[in-house]
């Protein structure tokens, strides 16, 4: 590419206010009593980057080479910036962080995946992922992950119970007589976030439970008028939970009780 080809390089940081004086009443750092807003860049910035590059590099009217720039601090990063469309990529935190002795390696990791991958310039790998980012109406469904307690590996912390049980779907119980807790498999919508917390290694792990023969989009279901307009899930609250329809998402606020919905107003 010549040098004066124009190129539209993202992200820079992201304004931020990384705390407060809770003393002098004032955001950090401050200066002479006040202070102002800071700009958040490096592996804080790495997974909002990625998908801002990947809505550049997919818009219609954006027809510029794009430099990828937030978090990158290693080959790895480098890459999924290249796959989301970046043909060129920029460092600044991991730089000063660790030194420019940073590139050797991500130099030597970028061309053993190349070559791993028969890609033989950067461009063949430009964007590559972008085929496959799409937008959430648009997954399969039918694809059907379930949540795997493996025995043998559990320390009994139970986090995975209370994350369920609180924070998701109420499909995990505890077991009388045992630290071992049990997934309720027609309540586990595999979210996946008793894997997060639980903090042994592969101690749970989201398996696939379909077979791959069936494949519906919420568009496709909402196009066919098959959308539900109630839940039951007698765990998760009763029968008859009442859901909005479409339009009325983001102008009211919801409570849902069994058999009643209540309109809060608007926000
Ligand atoms: C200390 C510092 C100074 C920066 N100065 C500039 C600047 O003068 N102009 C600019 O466009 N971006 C500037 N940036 C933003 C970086 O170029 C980069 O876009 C951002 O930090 C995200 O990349 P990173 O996660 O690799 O740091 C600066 C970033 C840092 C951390
Ligand atoms: S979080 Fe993990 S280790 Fe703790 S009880 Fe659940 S499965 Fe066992
Ligand atoms: S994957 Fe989600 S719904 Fe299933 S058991 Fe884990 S936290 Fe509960």
């Amino acid at each position: 590419m010549p040098p004066a080809t124009p190129q539209l390089g993202l992200i820079n940081t992201i304004q931020s206010i990384v705390g407060v004086d809770i003393d002098c009443f004032a955001s950090y750092p401050v200066v002479d009593g006040q202070g102002t807003n800071g700009g958040y860049c490096g592996l804080a910035v790495k997974p909002i980057a990625p998908n801002m590059l990947k809505n550049c590099a997919q818009h219609p009217g954006v027809r510029l080479p794009i430099s990828g720039i937030g978090g990158i601090e290693n080959w790895r990063d480098a890459v999924e910036h290249i796959l989301l469309g970046a043909s060129s990529v920029q460092i600044c935190t991991a730089a000063m962080q660790f030194g420019f002795g940073i590139i050797r390696e991500l130099l030597s990791g970028l061309e053993e995946y190349m070559v791993e991958k028969n890609f033989h310039t950067i461009y063949d790998s430009v964007g590559k992922a972008l085929p496959n980012v799409r937008h959430w109406e648009d997954l399969n469904m039918k694809y059907q992950v379930k949540a795997h307690i493996h025995e043998g590996k559990y320390i009994g912390c139970q986090l995975c119970y209370t994350a369920c049980e609180d924070g998701a779907h109420q499909a995990i119980r505890l077991q009388p007589g045992s630290r071992v807790p049990a997934i309720i498999e027609d309540n586990c919508v595999g979210c996946n976030i008793c894997s997060l917390v639980c903090p042994v290694e592969n101690c749970i792990t989201v398996d696939r439970r379909d077979d791959g023969t069936q494949h519906q989009t919420w568009k496709e279901r909402t196009a066919a008028g098959t959308i539900p307009t109630e839940f039951n899930d007698e765990r998760a609250g009763g029968r008859h939970h009442w859901v909005p329809a479409p339009a009325a998402l983001g102008k009211e606020r919801h409570k849902t009780l069994p058999g009643t919905a209540w309109a809060l107003g608007p926000l």
